[in-house]
């Protein structure tokens, strides 16, 4: 599976994904790394591992369409099959669906429909729910809305803070992330409307 990244800041999914097909355990490869701010350090780690790595700054851009337009066109010319959204901070557009239907993937740090959009992680802490987690999901228009591929469950401590709850949580993010790619890789998920299902493997 021909892979693409977004993403925005640190880069610890990509890594955990990078590690994962280091390891055997997805077949398949990063063709591209594409980030919106130009200091992430995802960039860094995509070229650490001779992996093109490219800055693609929105400002450029007259809007949204044409930005994600622009994305999509770079992914295409990798051979791009599949694009995992590795803690990239912006809202993906039709466009971009379009030119990858159901084959964008995004990771979010709370147990969805709960806790959509940024610091997942302390809108649950600010709640009190007692579990939380993450999510691998495939992207829609919406804001952290599309079907749900895999999650992961973290228990809430009195005594967590955002930080100690965040960590715990991105634990399972990187193990979550590579496991749900390789499920795509293997070709096993349908999404059946709002559903995916995981096909048995074969
Ligand atoms: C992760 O918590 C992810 O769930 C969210 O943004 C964060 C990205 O972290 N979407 P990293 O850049 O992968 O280290």
């Amino acid at each position: 599976l021909k892979i693409g990244v977004l993403a925005s800041g640190r880069g610890s999914n990509l890594q955990a994904l990078l590690d994962a097909i280091e390891a055997g355990t997805v077949d398949g490869q990063v063709v591209l790394v594409v980030s919106d701010r130009q200091n992430a350090q995802a960039l860094e780690r995509a070229s650490a591992k001779s992996i093109p790595a490219v800055h693609l700054s929105p400002k450029n851009y007259s809007d949204r369409a044409a930005y994600d337009r622009a994305l999509a066109a770079l992914f295409k010319e990798r051979g791009a099959e599949a694009v995992v959204l590795a803690g990239y901070m912006r809202i993906i557009s039709k466009s971009f669906l379009e030119a990858f239907p159901e084959k964008v993937v995004n990771i979010h740090p709370a147990l969805l429909p709960a806790f959509p959009g940024l610091h997942g992680q302390k809108q649950a802490l600010d709640y009190g729910v007692r579990y939380s987690g993450c999510t691998v999901h495939f992207v829609d228009e919406g804001m952290d809305t599309g079907p749900i591929i895999l999650q992961a469950v973290v228990p809430v401590e009195d005594d967590d803070t955002e930080e100690t709850l965040a960590a715990k949580i991105l634990k399972e993010e990187h193990r979550l992330l590579p496991q749900a790619i390789q499920l795509f890789s293997q070709g096993r998920l349908r999404v059946e409307g709002r559903k995916v299902r995981i096909l048995k493997e074969k």
